[in-house]
């Protein structure tokens, strides 16, 4: 039983920052701090962080979240994490091999269009349940072993270790190579039926299973918490949840009909599976956690690459500010329509060939119209995905919401509008952290599965104002803009 004077720590390890955040025993958040992360950009489409500079980020958020009285009352730690993105490093040292490749990192975009004309995606996406594209790990594994260790001698020999950024962090605290079971069914070299490794995918993509890590349950074991001053050595690790996943847990996802939709710099349209299914409909099918010894539970999830990016590339544009460029969006879009496949579209379409498309253009044309044709284009991309997962596990009534443009009440208002259902803003953006901190608290005692069920973090609801012909003309012209940037004609 958790007394009234205990805390937990969570950790989020993002794309562009670590967040640190100290969650009460009643559930709220008493403190947050937050540690910048850079990425570098050698080479067109090429997306790199330096694991050590993860490493650092993660120390410095906690460093500034904790004071030296809360560190002794932290009794457990939950961790969550930017998915895909991978790192090679040697067992012996601990030190990086080579940059992490990012999730968004696109240099193995040639080798995946080979894979897919050779017929290699239906094994792929039956096995992982995910489609072929250079954002998942498979592809950037082979290229970093490629670089690396070229004949696997060192790999076959156990000195390598692969991992995501939970293993990656897990290994600077105790050593040991362990990988939580959600983040690793998204490297598409995991079963996700089965939860193990896959010897079919792993001889696709040239990675020996040496170099992977024990696959462990989203509630553990982990090891401990080890250089995290002021945090004591050995606060134990009790949840550990990719981003998406963690943000889920946080509305209670296990419920079923629940389908959430997370807004940063891409979107992740995300629901439980109650049974077992296939993927579907251009959605990927993910290992959403595993918990209590139980079953995987698996999730449908569809990932779009450009929502907050689309904002801050049009605000950067028109030499704005991001808070301007929404504030000056007009009613309508006047008929222009932006689709923003910077580097293709993710789902449902996973079309790396797509460009990013501005129509509809007029002299009369100007920010107003443009600002809400981004707003649209962020709204219009999730609905897209939302009807995807409604065609495959029946009607969505409302779209759960959350992230940092969720804090936009133009985009909401936009999802309800062009969705026709009703949307629920969360009352954290960052539920990412939240859900950590209540995965952690379910082991430590604080609260039960159930009790969180009780607690929906949902508070502000939106409705949609356009009538049914407008909404149905509004989808109509983006499905014909999507065309053209695909190259297809309607
Ligand atoms: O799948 C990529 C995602 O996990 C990254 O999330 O919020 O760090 O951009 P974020």
């Amino acid at each position: 039983m958790a007394s009234t004077a205990d805390l937990i720590l969570a950790i989020d390890q993002g794309t562009s920052s670590t967040k640190a955040l100290l969650v009460s025993a009643d559930g709220s958040v008493v403190r947050s701090a937050s540690a910048p992360l850079g990425a570098a950009h050698p080479r067109p489409g090429w997306v790199e962080q330096d694991a050590l500079e993860v490493w650092e980020s993660v120390r410095l958020a906690v460093g500034s979240c904790l004071s030296s009285d809360d560190a002794p009352r932290i009794v457990a730690v939950g961790l969550t994490n930017q998915r895909e993105s991978l790192v090679l490093w040697d067992r012996a040292t601990g030190e990086p091999l080579g940059p992490v490749l990012g999730w968004q990192d696109r240099r193995t975009a040639e080798r995946c269009a080979m894979l897919v004309a050779a017929g290699a995606g239906e094994l792929v996406a039956e096995v992982s349940g995910l489609p072929l594209d250079p954002m998942f790990s498979a592809l950037k594994a082979q290229w970093l072993l490629d670089e690396y260790d070229p004949d696997r001698r060192r790999s076959e020999a156990g000195e390598l270790c692969l991992g995501t950024i939970d293993s990656w962090l897990l290994s600077r605290f105790g050593g040991e190579h362990v990988t939580e079971i959600g983040n690793a069914s998204r490297t598409q070299l995991l079963d996700a039926r089965r939860g193990v490794w896959d010897p079919r995918l792993l001889a696709l993509f040239g990675v020996p299973s040496a170099v992977l890590g024990t696959v462990v349950a989203s509630d553990g074991p982990f090891p401990a918490v080890r250089g995290l001053d002021p945090l004591p050595d050995g606060v134990p690790v009790l949840a550990v949840l990719g981003d998406s996943h963690a943000a889920l847990f946080a509305h209670a996802g296990w419920r079923p009909g629940v389908v959430k939709a997370t807004y940063g710099t891409g979107s992740s349209v995300m629901a439980a599976l109650s049974g077992p299914a296939g993927s579907a409909a251009g959605l990927c099918l993910t290992v959403a956690w595993q918990l209590g010894g139980a079953a995987p539970t698996l999730a449908l999830e569809g990932n779009i690459r450009s929502s907050g990016r689309t904002l801050t590339w049009l605000a950067e544009l028109l030499g704005v500010g991001v808070d301007e460029l929404l504030s000056t969006a007009g009613p309508s879009s006047e008929g222009v329509a932006l689709v923003p496949a910077f580097g293709g579209l993710g789902a449902p379409w996973w079309d790396a060939s797509a460009v990013a498309t501005v129509s509809g253009l007029t002299l009369g044309s100007g920010r107003p119209a443009l600002a809400r044709a981004a707003i649209e284009s962020v709204a219009l991309q999730v609905e897209d995905v939302v009807a995807a997962v409604e065609s495959v596990g029946g009607p969505v009534g409302t779209l759960l919401a959350d992230g940092g443009l969720s804090r936009s009440t133009a985009v909401m208002q936009a999802q309800a509008d062009v969705s026709g259902r009703e949307v629920r803003r969360a009352d954290e953006a960052d539920l990412s952290a939240l859900g950590a901190a209540q995965l952690a608290g379910v082991g430590a005692g604080f609260w039960t599965v159930d009790q969180l069920a009780e607690r929906p973090r949902e508070t502000e609801l939106f409705l949609p104002t356009l009538t049914a012909d407008d909404r149905r003309a509004a989808r109509t012209a983006w499905r014909a803009a999507v065309a053209r940037a695909r190259g297809k004609t309607v």
